[in-house]
């Protein structure tokens, strides 16, 4: 895999939605880092979207940061159209915008379904469809799922479906899209250091073991390499996916979980 001295992104666009913190500002930097202009989709944080644009400006890149909430396709339309009036074309799409939810089943409400789908599922496949629309040949798409979509958590249901989904929607897009030379696959990122998994990561413990021991150690049980993930190493993956090295590689989902089991 190339290195972040490497440049693979010289003269693309990328966008990526949730790029305002986590796994996607992550993925933003090293976007622009391999230089791509990148646009820095948000929903409600405007500082640190516009802090990271800040950031690719002094280090001589191209950034612009957008508000669009996911869960309204017009407004993720919206926001790549822009993408593509600001910058002129659309390379690349990471898909990185994403909620968590964990309830037992008797207190899952229809609600809560519809948000966590409509972000994390509904919202995913409208921005594949409104960059699709702009993409030539050789473009690239990659969207999130998660470890999660692949194990049995307690009263982790709607979200590990919600990721489920999206792994089958990267499948079966795969076919339509290949036929226009452009690629879509996922990464299913394991515990990563971010704000959601500050809020969450405990829960996803045993709900007997919860609170008995810090996330580290219950990492250094589950995992090959016994740690969190850093958002730049699993944004390595993104990078990875939305380059020519991974040119022949279409409808998978790549783990990038330090081994998790
Ligand atoms: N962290 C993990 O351990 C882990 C593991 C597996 C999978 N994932 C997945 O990786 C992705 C990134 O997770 P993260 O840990 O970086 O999350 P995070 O720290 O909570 O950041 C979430 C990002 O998504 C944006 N976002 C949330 N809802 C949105 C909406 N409706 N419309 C537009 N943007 C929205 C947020 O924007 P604002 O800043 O404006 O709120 C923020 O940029 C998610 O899809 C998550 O499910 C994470």
């Amino acid at each position: 895999m190339a290195t972040a001295d490497s440049r693979r992104f010289v003269g693309k666009v990328a966008v990526v939605t949730g790029g305002s913190r986590g796994i996607g500002a992550a993925v933003a930097t090293r976007l622009a880092a391999e230089g791509a202009a990148v646009v820095i989709g948000y929903r409600d944080n405007q500082r640190a979207a516009d802090e990271l644009v800040s950031a690719v400006v002094a280090d001589g890149g191209r950034a612009l940061a957008l508000r669009a909430d996911v869960a309204d396709p017009d407004q993720t339309g919206a926001l790549i159209d822009r993408a593509v009036s600001e910058f002129g074309q659309l390379d690349v799409l990471a898909s990185c915008a994403g909620v968590e939810h964990f309830d037992a089943l008797e207190n899952i409400a229809p609600a809560d379904f519809d948000r966590v789908f409509t972000v994390n599922t509904r919202g995913q496949l409208f921005a594949v469809q409104h960059a699709a629309a702009h993409m030539r040949a050789g473009s690239r798409i990659v969207l999130t799922s998660s470890v999660s979509a692949s194990r049995a958590v307690f009263h982790h249901t709607l979200y590990a479906a919600s990721k489920a989904a999206v792994e089958s929607m990267v499948l079966n897009l795969s076919a339509e899209l290949g036929r226009r030379g452009i690629t879509i696959n996922a990464i299913a990122p394991g515990g990563t250091a971010t704000d959601m998994a500050a809020e969450h990561g405990a829960r996803y413990q045993h709900p007997q073991l919860r609170g008995t021991m810090p996330m580290e150690q219950w990492l250094s049980v589950h995992g090959a390499l016994g740690r969190l993930a850093r958002p730049e190493e699993v944004a390595a993956g993104y990078a990875f996916l939305a380059s020519d090295d991974a040119a022949y590689m279409t409808g998978r989902t790549l783990p990038v979980d330090g081994g998790f089991f």
